[in-house]
């Protein structure tokens, strides 16, 4: 299979192009870098540097091409309420221009990266996909917005067309910034640092962590099924962890004692956050199977950036 994907040098980006050209597949990548680290990417991977709503650009990228997978956005929740325009200008407008480039160039195949954090704040959890979402951020309004538009030009266009809403991916080559970074590596380089957590709300809210190479499984097995035209499917854990669990589980993970402060008057977020994976399991045969535990033993022992504090640390005490 030959395949384009967009943000391919971000975080879900790298593991999936290497995943697929380990595979056998010829993996070519667009990413503006505006976040991703094009090091990461095997040297079988074919890297252009370009934004995804430059068409001329992807008419070249697509020729050929069996399947998209489209990943390339703004991923901040709490960045896209001060900055809504660029919010929608990326992930609703590069969807669009991707879409027009794929009808001119007669690309038969969408397989778009969409977000659990669509459904918001439900009482009923675990939330599947029949539950009207509840779009309390712009990064929720524009990721629902691009799967509408896919949806609705895969029609006009005759593209097939499939959304994977995935829920609190982690797992190593995570990007760290200095401002909202995820919770995950967050707290695990805090964590091996001896340094401080705040925990916004209770610390009883919850999520679903999903571990790197789950997501990049039912990504990959998303991009060759036939039979998923227009679907929305969760993938997460199907596990249910509290923000003082994840906390926990790190400390156990990594042989350290956290050092947690609560800010209760800043919200965490919603409530609780779970996915409901059957749909994943019938249409994907999708069997998450990596814990939480594992997957964050895994992403200390992989990542060079906490394999560094490790070892530091190991020097000074020797
Ligand atoms: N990580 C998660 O937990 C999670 C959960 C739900 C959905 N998603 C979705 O998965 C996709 C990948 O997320 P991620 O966690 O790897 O984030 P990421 O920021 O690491 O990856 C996004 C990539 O898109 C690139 N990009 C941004 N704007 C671009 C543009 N205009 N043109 C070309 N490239 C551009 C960035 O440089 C980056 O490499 C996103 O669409 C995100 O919404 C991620």
């Amino acid at each position: 299979m030959k395949c384009l994907i967009t943000g391919g040098a971000g975080f879900i980006g790298h593991h999936l192009a290497n995943q697929l050209v380990e595979l056998g597949h010829h993996v070519r990548v667009i990413d503006d870098l505006s976040a991703g680290d094009p090091s990461l990417l095997d040297s079988r991977v074919l890297f252009t540097r370009g934004d995804v709503r430059d068409q001329p650009k992807l008419w070249t990228l697509l020729h050929d091409i069996d399947c998209v997978y489209h990943l390339a956005a703004k991923v901040s929740l709490p960045q896209s309420v001060l900055y809504p325009r660029d919010y929608n200008d990326t992930n609703v407008g590069g969807t669009v221009i991707l879409m027009e480039a794929m009808r001119a160039v007669g690309i038969k195949r969408i397989v778009m990266a969409s977000s659990g954090t669509i459904y918001g704040d439900q009482k009923r959890q675990p939330v599947d996909e029949t539950v009207v979402p509840e779009l309390l951020t712009p990064y929720a309004v524009s990721k629902f917005a691009a799967e509408h538009y896919i949806f609705t030009l895969g029609v006009h266009y005759g593209i097939e067309t499939v959304a994977l809403r995935i829920f609190n991916a982690y797992g190593p080559g995570q990007a760290l910034p200095p401002a909202y970074p995820p919770v995950g590596p967050h707290f695990i380089h805090q964590i091996l640092n001896g340094g401080t957590i705040v925990v916004f709300g209770s610390g009883q809210q919850t999520r679903d962590y999903v571990y790197i190479d789950d997501v990049v499984n039912a990504l990959t097995v998303a991009g060759e099924r036939h039979g998923i035209d227009r679907q929305v499917i969760n993938i997460g854990s199907g596990i249910e962890t509290s923000v003082e669990g994840l906390v926990q589980t790190i400390a156990q993970a990594a042989n350290g004692e956290p050092h947690v402060l609560y800010n209760e008057e800043q919200s965490g977020g919603v409530r609780r956050l779970v996915a409901d994976i059957e749909k994943a399991q019938d249409l994907l045969a999708y069997e998450p199977k990596v814990s939480l535990r594992l997957g964050l033993e895994y992403t200390m022992n992989l990542d060079t950036r906490f394999q560094l504090i490790r070892s530091a640390k190991t020097h000074a005490s020797s």
